[in-house]
């Protein structure tokens, strides 16, 4: 079981373009560390202690051995951090096309369905093809009144009535173990609910029920996902503020150095592996919701752009960008060695030159090599990237790169000088949705919302 960083292909010595030895040596990396421990110290980050709290993994255990059977169908309401974990969880461990899947090849675990929106037409048709009676729903919202879940959650519950059906029978809350309106109509009416600690954010919330309710419910190794994040988080730990040992560390300070020194302000993370496609859109999540944001009131804002990519599939989309494109990104690779299957490219037109040279080869070493393509082809043109190489798509190695990527993300935050545990950046509009919804207590929000220009007429065609 490995999780390596290879960054020699972000160095200035190695690169052209690549950071300098003298900022590499410089990183004040002391100082994020220090203020990683700050904040652990201080209760601040809750979602180091998951992999070891063993109670609130089996919360999550407990609940799907006596409810899965009951159920074909799991439905995950809940948006941001409450839905992209579990959709990543989903793609990466479960077969492909698992929704499809009959039963049998599902060796009779349950669909996984995740609403992560509040488009009309999605909620319509996946509530117009379930089985009320044999479906699940976790609704899921730390905070346990967010807008888009709440309105989610109203609509399932009606057709539960409608259907009359016992809605204790076919909710599970994820929710705060106090807070919210949620947790108060569970306790109201008795409805199942499991916490996510007061100190673990939404965006750092998948290793709670968030994402082993669901996980647990449908199959997933859910103790090799907390022994891979135990593993990197005590790897980390160990390395404390040496910066050479220290994966995350690396991680975040790699990428610092390449936006604050070298404009490199985007960050793409890009795995060559299907399965891994959504740890990308999940990553994109936690390193802008955390990083955008001012240091001080008032000022321009700092933060890098992280982007999502999928190797061989974006060597044919942006790849071109990345190489030629303006000199402001990093690509961080994700390689798997051993994938999922064997699949040898038969040998046939072997006279074709673009078709002969292909015979024999298995497609899981193509994938590879076109990484291994990219990577120096893109360290050629002096566009900084790095790979972190896993064995194996598999529970430990998600578990690891989840936690590996939250204490990064941690880091990061103090090497820009923001509040990564924070957003409040999305409260404005947030507001304003709720003044034109007419929630009682968004006066203000209504006032500003009407001093707001209007859209002009010569501003429209
Ligand atoms: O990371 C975050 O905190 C956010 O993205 C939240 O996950 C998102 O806003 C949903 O919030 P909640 O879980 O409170 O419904």
């Amino acid at each position: 079981m490995t999780l390596r960083i290879d960054y020699t292909n972000m160095m200035g010595d190695v690169i052209n373009g690549g950071i300098a030895a003298a900022d590499w040596a410089s990183a004040p990396f002391g100082r994020a560390h220090a203020g990683l421990d700050r904040r652990r110290d201080a209760g601040e980050l809750g979602f180091l202690a998951l992999p070891t709290d063993d109670a609130l993994h089996r919360q999550s255990t407990d609940f799907a051995a006596t409810a899965k059977a009951k159920f074909d169908d799991v439905v995950v309401l809940g948006i941001g951090g409450s839905a992209l974990g579990p959709i990543a969880l989903r793609t990466a461990l479960l077969k492909p096309a698992w929704n499809s899947l009959t039963a049998k090849e599902r060796d009779g675990q349950p669909r996984l369905h995740v609403l992560d929106n509040v488009d009309p037409q999605t909620i319509t048709a996946l509530l117009g093809r379930l089985s009320l009676e044999r479906a699940l729903f976790v609704v899921t919202s730390k905070s346990g009144g967010t807008a888009e879940t709440m309105a989610q959650y109203l609509v399932v519950r009606e057709r539960l009535i409608q259907a009359k059906l016992d809605v204790k029978d076919h909710l599970v809350f994820v929710t705060d173990p106090k807070k919210g309106a949620l947790r108060q109509i569970a306790n109201d009416e008795g409805i199942a609910a499991l916490d996510i600690p007061p100190a673990v954010g939404g965006r750092y919330s998948v290793l709670t029920p968030v994402g082993i309710l669901p996980a647990a419910l449908v199959g997933i190794d859910t103790a090799q996902l907390m022994a891979g994040a135990r593993d990197i988080a005590g790897r980390c730990a160990s390395a404390g503020d040496t910066l050479a040992k220290n994966p995350a560390g690396l991680f975040a300070t790699l990428q610092y150095l390449a936006d604050t020194k070298l404009g490199r302000h985007i960050h793409v993370l890009m795995p060559y592996s299907d399965p891994l496609r959504d740890i990308a859109d999940w990553f994109v999540q936690l390193w802008a919701e955390s990083l955008g944001k001012h240091r001080t009131s008032g000022d321009a804002g700092v933060g890098p752009t992280p982007l999502g990519a999928l190797g061989a599939t974006d060597q044919h989309s942006k790849v071109q960008l990345f190489m030629e494109g303006p000199p402001d990104k990093t690509v961080t690779f994700i390689a798997v060695a051993e994938g999922g299957a064997e699949l040898t490219i038969p040998k046939l037109h072997s006279n074709v030159t673009e078709l002969g040279y292909l015979g024999g080869h298995q497609l899981g070493e193509l994938l590879s090599i076109e990484q291994r393509a990219t990577a120096g082809a893109l360290a050629r043109r002096g566009r900084p990237n790095m790979t972190m190489h896993i064995d194996r798509v598999d529970a430990w190695h998600l578990g690891a790169l989840f936690m590996l990527l939250e204490i990064a993300t941690i880091y990061a935050g103090e090497l820009y000088g923001v509040n990564p545990l924070d957003q409040p950046g999305v409260e404005l509009g947030k507001q304003f949705t709720y003044a034109m919804l007419g929630r009682p207590d968004a006066e203000q929000a209504r006032q500003e919302w009407n001093l707001l220009p209007k859209p002009d007429a010569r501003y429209s065609v």
